[in-house]
C-alpha cells in the first residue's frame, strides 16, 4: 500500500532526517522565520494556533513554537513524531504532537488559525481524490479567514527536464562526514516518480549505505491551485523563494 511505504520510509529515516540538511538547526531557524513573516502578513502579528499536519521531526513546527506560536504537530510517521517531541523538549518549547494522516485530521472544525504542510509532503498523495481529501480536511479545521500554507518542490521547473538525481548533501556528524542524495525514476505518466534516498554514513574506515524508497506526484502549481480552490479555499497565491524567503515555492490560501 502506498501510504504504508511512506510511513516505513520516514520511520526508518527519522533518526537521520537532519542529514538531508547541511545544518538542520540553521535551516529550522531560517524556515520558521520566513513562515512567521508570512503568518504575520496574512493574520497579523501575535501568536497563532498552527497545525503542522506533516511535521516530520519538527523542522518547521519546533521553529514556529520557538517564535511564540501555539503549534500542534501531526505526521504519518510515529518515529518522526516522537523525534519532533524530543527536539521540542530539548529546546524547552511545547509541541503537542500525534500520529495522524493528513487525509483524516483528528481535530474539531475551525480549531486552528493556520495549517501548514511544508517541504513537499502533500505530493506524497498520489491521486486527486487523496489530495482533495487532505485539503478539504485542512479547510475544515481552519477557522473562517484562517491561513493555509503548503510548500512543494518547484515542480513546474522540474517537469521541464525530469532530472534523474539530486546533488549530494554533505553534513558533519560526530563520526565524520555523511552524504545524502536522491535518484528519481519517472513513471510512464511523466508526472509521478519513485525516489530512492541514499544515505552514506561514516562507519569504521568506510561507509554504511542505507537506501529508502518512496513515490511522489510532481504536481504543477496550476494543478495544486485548482485542488485548493476545489477544496473551498479562497485567494490562492504562490510565493517564490525570493519573495517569501522560504526555500521552496509556497502556496497560501484563506479559508472562507
Ligand atoms: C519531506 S518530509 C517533511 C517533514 C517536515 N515538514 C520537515 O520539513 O522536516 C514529508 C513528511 O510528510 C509526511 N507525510 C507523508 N504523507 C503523509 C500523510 N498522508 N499524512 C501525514 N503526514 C504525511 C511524512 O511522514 C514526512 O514526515
Amino acid at each position: 500500500m502506498a501510504d504504508a511505504s511512506v510511513e516505513r520510509f520516514y520511520d526508518r529515516l527519522a533518526a537521520d532526517y537532519h542529514l538531508v540538511y547541511h545544518d538542520w538547526d540553521a535551516s529550522m531557524s531560517r524556515q520558521s522565520a520566513s513562515l512567521h513573516a508570512v503568518i504575520g502578513a496574512r493574520l497579523g502579528t501575535g501568536s497563532a494556533s498552527v497545525l503542522d499536519c506533516s511535521c516530520g521531526i519538527g523542522t518547521q513546527a519546533v521553529g514556529l513554537s520557538r517564535l511564540g506560536h501555539r503549534v500542534t504537530g501531526t505526521d504519518l510517521s510515529r518515529a518522526a513524531v516522537a523525534r519532533a517531541v524530543d527536539e521540542a523538549a530539548a529546546r524547552a518549547v511545547r509541541l503537542p504532537a500525534a500520529v495522524a494522516d493528513m487525509r483524516r485530521l483528528p481535530f474539531p472544525d475551525a480549531r486552528f488559525d493556520a495549517v501548514l504542510s511544508a517541504d513537499n509532503s502533500l505530493p506524497h498523495l498520489l491521486t486527486g481524490t487523496d489530495v482533495l481529501a487532505a485539503l478539504t480536511g485542512m479547510r475544515r479545521v481552519l477557522r473562517g479567514g484562517g491561513l493555509l500554507m503548503i510548500s512543494t518542490r518547484p515542480y513546474d521547473e522540474i517537469l521541464r527536464s525530469r532530472p534523474r538525481t539530486t546533488a549530494p548533501q554533505l553534513s558533519e556528524t560526530a563520526d565524520g562526514q555523511a552524504f545524502t542524495f536522491q535518484v528519481w525514476d519517472w513513471h510512464d505518466d511523466g508526472e509521478r516518480y519513485d525516489l530512492r534516498l541514499f544515505r552514506l554514513l561514516p562507519r569504521d574506515e568506510g561507509w554504511h549505505v542505507e537506501v529508502g524508497r518512496t513515490t511522489y506526484w510532481a504536481l504543477t502549481q496550476r494543478q495544486l491551485t485548482d485542488f485548493v480552490l476545489e477544496a473551498g479555499f479562497e485567494a490562492p497565491r504562490w510565493h517564490t523563494p525570493d519573495s517569501s524567503g522560504f526555500f521552496q515555492p509556497l502556496l497560501t490560501a484563506l479559508a472562507p
